[in-house]
């Protein structure tokens, strides 16, 4: 159902469901974790888990889990103010990448190439909402245009693909032109993919890899992946597979 159809009062017994497992699909980062938190606590099994979602959903806490479980993942660094985020972006080298901590399809993420637009990026995130100016920073990994979406299912990687991002666009979602093509699931890319969907206890994610010039690097894992351009590029039935993976635990 749509979330925005749902409400749910906060007292036992009341709620239509509960026991169900819920395939949570909501891509709005807000109305998913308060709806999961919501479901979970009334006694559904929900697909991925409010823990999953609320590590997922913020770029810092997800980064933190790759980098306790020991991924490889690109150089990243926290700040929290204007003059502090400047001297770590100095520090880092350009060209370097400014992402918001909440956020997808690569809204607002931001590749900086000198101390300038550091300055203008800054000075703008400044006037937005507080969650803005928490200075997530990057280093920008040198890899051909594309990055690799895995889909990891349980503990199996079931599909891949290659996004390449097009024109004189960095960023490869596939929200913002990036073209799907499918990639061959090799033993690195699945024992990575597994280990990062467990690193943040997901149960059906989307990883997102770049080809680093050492190897693959993890730089986040999606909560609630889309799959429209992976399904025609992979022939992977991945709703099929979700509702299988979905029947069996609901079995167990
Ligand atoms: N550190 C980086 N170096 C090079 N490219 C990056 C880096 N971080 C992100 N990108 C590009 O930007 C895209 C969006 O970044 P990502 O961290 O996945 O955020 P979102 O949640 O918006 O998808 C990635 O798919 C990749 O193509
Ligand atoms: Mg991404």
């Amino acid at each position: 159902m749509d979330s925005k159809a749902l409400s749910i009062t906060l007292s036992s017994g009341e709620l239509p469901l509960a026991d169900r497992v819920v395939l949570q699909r909501c891509v709005s980062y807000f109305r998913n974790v308060h709806s999961t938190a919501a479901l979970e606590a009334a006694g559904h099994k929900v697909v991925n888990s409010f823990a999953c979602a609320w590590v997922c959903g913020n770029k810092l806490f997800g980064s933190l889990e790759l980098v306790k479980h020991q991924i490889p993942t690109p150089r990243t660094t926290l700040a929290m103010a204007e003059d502090s985020a400047l001297r770590s972006m100095e520090q880092m080298g350009y060209p370097m990448v400014v992402k918001p901590v909440v956020g997808s399809w690569g809204r607002l993420s931001a590749l900086i190439r000198d101390s300038d637009a550091a300055r203008a990026v800054i000075e703008d995130r400044e006037q937005m909402f507080p969650l803005y100016q928490i200075y997530y920073m990057q280093e920008f990994v040198k890899r051909p245009p594309r990055d690799i979406r895995s889909f990891v299912i349980g503990d199996r990687t079931i599909a891949a693909i290659y996004r390449y991002s097009g024109g004189s666009e960095w960023r490869t979602n596939t929200a913002r032109g990036g073209k799907a093509e499918a990639c061959v699931i090799t033993p690195e890319l699945d024992e990575l993919s597994v280990k990062a969907a467990n690193a943040v206890g997901g149960e059906f994610v989307g990883v997102d890899l770049m080809e680093g010039e050492d190897g693959l690097l993890v730089h986040e894992v999606n909560n609630t992946t889309e799959f429209k351009n992976t399904v025609p590029a992979t022939g992977v039935d991945i709703p099929g597979m979700v509702i299988d993976y979905l029947i069996s635990i609901h079995k167990r």
